[in-house]
């Protein structure tokens, strides 16, 4: 097994090159992990087509496994069952290990009348409270008790009850925890003020499959009769339109053509709205999305992200990126997670001009990014510094891979196809800690306490796969 930073990968990038032909983008992550965390609410076996391969679904894979439930390939398909968990908690670490580990406590609650678990992890971009997830399970009867980090939510017997719910901000995962645990529950349930992600409609299309009765998915209110029990189905997870956006802008900085097949255009409108503002053509039809890049893009006056249909923040590392090379100055507002242009000071080192004021970014679009050395230190951030790479003069290397391998199904192979030249390698650290060893026969204090501090840790069922490992035993490094 591989701890503590060693193993750690990198991508050296040639930059300069244009990105083009045709690609088609995976299964959509933020659709896929809490389809299969709401598989947990099933007494049956329920197959779910098209899961992306990215870390983040193995992680949930493992989160599945840890309760009891069995995860296999079949049909080209993950096939969940989920018929013999168990009455335990979500541990500490699997629960940090990710903020989508959160959406299994709606399934849970709802199928067993209680869920454990602690705060959860996720990228570094913000406070990401759970208030609101723990709010609407509180409405739907269960009692909440927080202890330090540790959350446990328990119903009695006569489980959850039906309720009118409003909620202040349409968070994406808060209105997924009520969807998950609304359908078992007793009588009606009304969520206004929902978020209307394409993946919240997937995922209660998904439950309606599966018999749930959810309607209004898509629009602030939806409406949820709850069932007594769901049955198995067979579900394809929507496509990804961050990821399938992810490739647009790698064409519109690199000057080149892409078509994206099987995209749904009318989910990604907002971002297909500004990409033609920054000069680029773009041709919609039943096959898909295709985008001709100018020579250079043109600066676009202000974007602002937003709850879906507006601008995501999803995608603003990534536009961040293109408009550094625009011409002339753009603004983009971050109104929803409060530490979000991490990537900035990255791009400076390549010669871009950016300045941060308050919760915008002006940006000086520059002719020429030069390839230098970059980490990443979050999913969409690091997309956007691989982006930048390939639109660099020279050549650059991107560490921190681990954080695109949480989102993005073999990025650099599906570039390379492209025209993108990027190498995976290892990065080479020397361990600290056998360094000491050799130059002084003894180990510092604070490693002793690091050792001493993870002998306190609860004994794992089982052992953490390696890429857990890594994030687990380097918290401060924000790698999740
Ligand atoms: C989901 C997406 C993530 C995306 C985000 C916003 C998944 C797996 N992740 O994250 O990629 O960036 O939507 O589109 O689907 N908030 C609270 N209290 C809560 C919950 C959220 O204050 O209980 C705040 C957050 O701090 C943030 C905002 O609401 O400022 C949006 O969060 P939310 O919509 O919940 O995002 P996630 O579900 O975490």
């Amino acid at each position: 097994m591989v701890c503590g930073g060693v193993g750690l990968e990198q991508y050296k990038i040639k930059g300069g090159r244009r990105i083009g032909g045709s690609i088609k983008a995976a299964g959509a992550k933020n659709a896929a992990l809490p389809i299969l965390a709401a598989s947990l609410l099933i007494e049956d076996e329920c197959l779910i087509e098209g899961c992306p391969a990215i870390s983040d679904v193995e992680k949930m894979k493992y989160i599945i496994g840890s309760i009891g439930g069995r995860i296999r390939e079949e049909d080209g398909g993950l096939l969940v069952d989920a018929r013999q968990i168990g009455d335990n908690g979500i541990s500490r670490e699997l629960s940090e290990s990710m903020r989508s580990s959160v959406f299994t406590a709606g399934p849970l609650l709802a199928r067993r009348g209680h869920a454990e678990l602690y705060r959860p992890g996720g990228c570094k971009i913000g406070t990401r409270p759970i208030d609101l997830h723990l709010s609407v399970l509180s409405a739907l009867g269960a009692e909440i008790l927080c202890e330090k980090e540790r959350i446990v939510c328990t119903v009695g017997k006569g489980g959850l009850t039906g309720a009118e719910i409003s909620l202040p901000f349409p968070s994406v995962g808060a209105t997924e925890n009520a969807l998950c645990a609304a359908a078992c529950a007793h009588g009606r349930t009304v969520l206004m003020g929902a978020a209307r992600e394409p993946e919240i409609v997937d995922l209660a299309r998904f439950l309606n499959r599966c018999g749930a009765q959810i309607s209004g998915a898509g629009s602030e209110k939806i409406e949820i009769e709850g069932v007594t029990a769901l049955h198995g189905s067979r579900h394809r997870i929507v496509s990804d339109r961050i990821e399938g956006g992810t490739f647009l802008l790698a064409a519109a900085m690199t000057g080149g053509h892409l078509f994206l097949a099987d995209a749904d255009a009318a989910q990604m409108e907002s971002l297909l709205f500004v990409l033609k503002q920054a000069g680029c053509r773009i041709t919609v039809s039943e096959d898909g999305i295709e985008l001709a890049a100018p020579e250079r893009l043109h600066s676009v006056e202000l974007i602002k992200t937003a709850p879906y249909p507006g601008f995501p923040t999803d995608m603003q590392s990534q536009m961040t990126a293109a408009l550094a090379l625009a011409d002339g100055t753009s603004q983009i507002e971050e109104t929803i997670f409060e530490n979000r242009f991490g990537i900035v000071k990255e791009l400076r080192k390549m010669g871009a001009q950016i300045e941060i004021c308050g919760k915008s970014a002006i940006i000086n679009g520059t002719e020429v990014l030069k390839g230098k050395p970059l980490t990443a230190s979050d999913l969409r951030g690091g997309a956007a510094l691989v982006l930048s790479a390939l639109a660099a003069e020279g050549e650059s290397t991107v560490a921190g891979v681990e954080h695109i391998d949480r989102g993005y199904d073999r990025f650099e192979e599906r570039l390379c196809l492209l025209g993108a030249r990027i190498e995976r390698m290892p990065i080479e650290i020397e361990n600290p800690s056998e360094k000491d060893w050799r130059q002084n026969g003894r180990r510092k204090d604070s490693e002793k306490k690091e050792e001493k501090k993870k002998k306190e840790l609860p004994a794992q069922d089982h052992c953490l796969p390696a890429f857990m490992c890594t994030a687990v035993s380097s918290p401060e490094s924000g790698i999740f």
